[in-house]
């Protein structure tokens, strides 16, 4: 099995086991976005700031890429968007028309690789959002290519990934609050891992992660063409790690 139809059943069964990333955003949400009062995060807490948007989203082309859940595609739409929602797994996307029903919103849902938006014509989006999601594939630069390529002059991509750094250590002992470096970076689970460990993850259905190099991250956006007027660091309190440093990072990006 690919690791792309792995990990859309792991995150078919996120959905299934409520994980956060997968909750739908509440009634208040959409009607405090209808009146103007809104935020998302691409990274873990911190609300991306206000200035890294429109002053108004009526009329504008938003994809949020690898962003199902029912989270940033219905707040934006609430907010005025028009929003096509991009992911891997139909339960995710279902949690964003499940929205979308219960409000009245109107979003477009599309299933498929975020490595791959030939679904979509050159120049179809005013703005992407892509929310913490590049972690579950092998190769990131083919996601900066797309996006550059869907976006029209002017354009800009919102985008969070979590700082490579993370993956030197070991997971199993780090979730216990111990640090051990134990990874060369880069990181693959599937190359990583014992393969007992593997097995273990493989048979609980968790996705599949590889750490990216910020050479590939940052540099990767920047050889497709972009240009970086944005930059913040996250964290997400409760990680071992996240005593020493921020763990995400979000880029604003624009296409010239
Ligand atoms: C951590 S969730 C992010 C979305 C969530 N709304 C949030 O706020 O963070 C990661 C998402 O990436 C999606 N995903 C994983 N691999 C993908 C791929 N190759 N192409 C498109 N989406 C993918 C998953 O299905 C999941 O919905």
């Amino acid at each position: 099995m690919s690791v792309l139809e792995y990990n859309r059943r792991a995150w078919d069964k996120a959905v299934e086991r409520g994980s956060e990333w997968t909750i739908p955003v509440g009634p208040e949400v959409i009607a405090a976005a209808r009146r103007g009062e809104w935020s998302i995060v691409l990274t873990p807490t911190k609300p991306v700031p206000r200035a890294w948007f429109p002053a108004s989203l009526a009329g504008c082309d938003v994809l949020c890429l690898a962003g199902g859940g029912g989270q940033q595609g219905p707040t934006l739409a609430a907010a005025g968007a028009r929003v096509t929602v991009f992911d891997n797994s139909p339960a995710q996307l279902a949690q964003d028309q499940l929205v979308a029903e219960r409000e009245g919103l109107e979003i477009r849902t599309v299933q498929g690789d975020m490595a791959d938006l030939s679904v979509f014509a050159d120049a179809s989006f005013d703005l992407i959002v892509h929310p913490c999601s590049n972690l579950f594939v092998p190769d990131v630069r083919p996601v900066w290519r797309e996006a550059y390529r869907v976006l029209r002059p002017d354009g800009e991509l919102l985008a969070g990934f979590t700082n490579p750094a993370l993956y030197l250590f070991d997971m199993q002992l780090h979730d216990h609050g111990v640090l051990q470096v134990r990874h060369k970076l880069p990181y693959s689970d599937l190359t990583h891992l014992r393969p007992e460990e593997l097995r273990r993850y493989q048979d609980d259905l968790q996705p599949m992660e590889y750490s990216h190099t910020l050479d590939d991250q940052i540099g990767g956006q920047l050889d497709a063409g972009f240009v970086l007027v944005g930059f913040y660091e996250d964290t997400w309190a409760g990680m071992a790690l996240a005593e020493y440093m921020p763990c995400y990072l979000a880029t604003r990006a624009r296409k010239p």
